[in-house]
């Protein structure tokens, strides 16, 4: 859609369900694109680069936190809401790149991060001086005695031993479910809801499409609870909702909630909390699939998730700019995928992994495909995080997780084309391991070639595009006797007009070549059209479909000339049980 499409703020109605088929495409500012040498990305650098996302296909991009911030926390860490951070440029500079990304049809989502704020925030300030219990103190949460709320869990377990910290001013300790230097705002109080209902109303008012929600299960806390997931926080969200619908059309919330599949649908509330929600758990378990050689962990995910309500979905990813998180897998599960994908421990942080997607696959062209192909057809929007879409290298030994979020690498030019700056002040040296090297793995040299994971991800993205079944249509497992091969069906509820066919995936998690036998009688008389190279396949018949798959090979079929439908979803399908669920 986005090659011909302007996006419309003022339209309504029709337009509301576009996070379900868009392509999410995920950036930091920062690492960019510089255009003032100053060795920093900012606005004006990202809105000369938009002609290559509109280009890529992908139809949103998210950006990381652009606000003034202490930067201990690369930007999560804000100090004020309302404004942009003049490294990156002014508020007008942010209105001229929202204008530029909807001209090209492309929306763009921004952090709404309310769960802390930077100590350096004036709020935090005039909290720690003002006195006990007075309506400014309680902007933040508070106690004399650090006992409290001890059924919660530490988040950054490698840097912090308490959810506490002793403010010497305040002479109480204040609560923070990350950094010591991000303490909490407390949503008992009317008056934080009200002001983060203002910061809301700046951005939407401006233009801004959707909104991310950082860190949203623990806006509330309550004694003898994990502090997460409370009642009280799918009430507060339901409030925005119901605000945000009441002056904006067409605009979307996004959860951050890292929980298993039931208490992260729970941010859908009943269609009246957020659009869209990450989906956690699938993403470990693409990669144990492939290490395993096994489709059951992606099966066994999906048959716990819950449908999303009408007016929802899933949003999904392999990597972004945090960890690849292992809270929510099995003790055993995260010890297989540290064994398997973090050897050294300088690639291990809190409870994941700090890596790009192309080095944890072993820079194997084949996995990165098929993790891509996976993410892409499965349910859930995708979100790319930038420079994957080139394979870009990373660097373990950066502090925190900067090792993931280097310069874009654009060229073979000084600094990766990403800076004219001196490159002693580029904010995080690039990557110049020889394997990853920018000279070779950059977007010039990827433009050029139509055979580069470039080409390739840009292809991927048209044919998502083109073939709304897989933003939007139903998913059916097949259940082939051998267990390498992971084959699913996506299915409209009304099978009209082009791009509605149903869709069959066929992967391969194993490196070996593998031949599988599908039950396709639901598909009869149906020819399978290969989208890749839009090759027709032999029709399907009464006999169960014979395909060859080469090592970590992948087909998607369109299933042309059949207008009825199957009527079956995998959740009226998975009957079978799954016991409790594993923690
Ligand atoms: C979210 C962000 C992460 C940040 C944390 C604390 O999890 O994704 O980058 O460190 O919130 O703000
Ligand atoms: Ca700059």
């Amino acid at each position: 859609m986005n090659d011909t499409t302007t996006v419309d703020t003022t339209k309504s109605g029709s337009d509301q369900d576009w996070f379900k088929d868009a392509v999410i495409y995920e950036l930091h500012l920062r690492a960019f694109a510089d255009s003032n040498g100053d060795g920093l990305g900012d606005l004006v650098g990202l809105r000369h680069r938009l002609d290559y996302l509109a280009d890529l296909g992908i139809t949103a991009i998210w950006l990381l936190p652009f606000y003034p911030s202490p930067q201990r926390d690369n930007g999560y860490d804000i100090a004020d809401y309302r404004t942009v951070n003049p490294e990156y440029g002014s508020t007008q500079d942010f209105q001229e790149l929202l204008d530029a990304a909807h001209e090209r049809g492309i929306r763009v989502i921004t952090e709404l991060v309310i769960n802390h704020t930077s100590d350096q925030h004036p709020w935090f300030e005039r909290a720690r001086r003002a006195p006990k219990g007075s309506p400014e103190r309680d902007f933040y949460v508070w106690t004399d005695d650090p006992e409290d709320y001890s059924d919660a869990r530490i988040i950054f377990q490698d840097f912090e031993t308490s959810n506490w910290t002793w403010d010497p001013v305040a002479g109480q300790y204040f609560w923070h479910r990350f950094y010591s230097h991000q303490p909490d705002l407390n949503f008992d109080n009317p008056a934080v809801e009200a002001a983060v209902l203002d910061v809301l109303d700046f951005w939407l008012g401006m233009g801004v499409d959707g909104l991310r929600l950082d860190a949203v299960p623990y806006l509330y806390e309550r004694e003898g609870t994990t502090c997460e997931n409370l009642p009280e926080t799918h009430a507060a969200l339901k409030r925005m909702r119901a605000h945000m619908d009441s002056k904006y059309e067409n605009r979307m919330l996004l959860a951050e909630a890292n929980q298993w599949p039931e208490e992260s649908a729970a941010y859908f509330g009943d269609g009246d909390e957020c659009h869209m929600n990450f989906h956690f758990p699938v993403m470990p378990r693409l990669f144990m699939s492939v290490q395993m050689e096994n489709r059951t962990p992606i099966i066994d995910i999906m048959e716990q998730t819950p449908e999303p309500p009408e007016g929802c979905q899933w949003a999904t990813f392999l990597r972004n700019h945090d960890e690849l998180t292992l809270e929510m897998v099995t003790e055993e599960e995260r010890d297989l995928m540290l064994r398997a994908y973090a050897r050294d421990d300088e690639m291990r942080i809190n409870l994941g992994i700090r890596r790009r997607l192309a080095p944890l696959l072993g820079n194997d062209r084949r996995k990165i495909e098929l993790l891509n192909a996976l993410l892409f057809s499965l349910p859930g929007t995708p979100v790319v995080y930038y420079g994957d879409e080139i394979g870009m290298g990373d660097n373990v030994y950066l502090g925190d997780r900067d090792g993931v979020r280097t310069p874009m690498q654009w060229s073979a030019d000084r600094n990766a084309g990403f800076s004219t700056s001196n490159p002693h002040r580029l904010y995080l040296p690039l990557i110049t391991e020889q394997e990853y090297h920018y000279e070779s793995i950059n977007v010039e040299t990827q433009s050029e070639n139509p055979a580069s994971l470039l080409s390739w991800m840009r292809q991927l993205i048209a044919l998502r595009n083109r073939h709304t079944v897989l933003g939007r249509g139903a998913i059916e497992f097949h259940e082939p006797e051998n267990p390498h091969v992971l084959a699913f069906t996506r299915t409209m509820p009304d099978e009209t007009g082009a791009g509605q066919a149903p869709m069959l995936c066929v992967a391969n998690l194993s490196r070996l070549a593998q031949h599988v036998e599908l039950d396709l009688t639901d598909h009869m008389g149906a020819t399978p059209v290969e989208v890749f190279g839009q090759n027709r396949f032999a029709p399907v018949g009464e006999l169960p479909y014979q395909l060859t798959l080469a090592p970590y090979g992948f087909f998607w079929f369109s299933l042309e000339n059949r207008r009825e439908q199957t009527g079956r979803t995998f959740r009226a399908r998975s009957r079978r049980s799954h016991g409790a669920r594993p923690r």
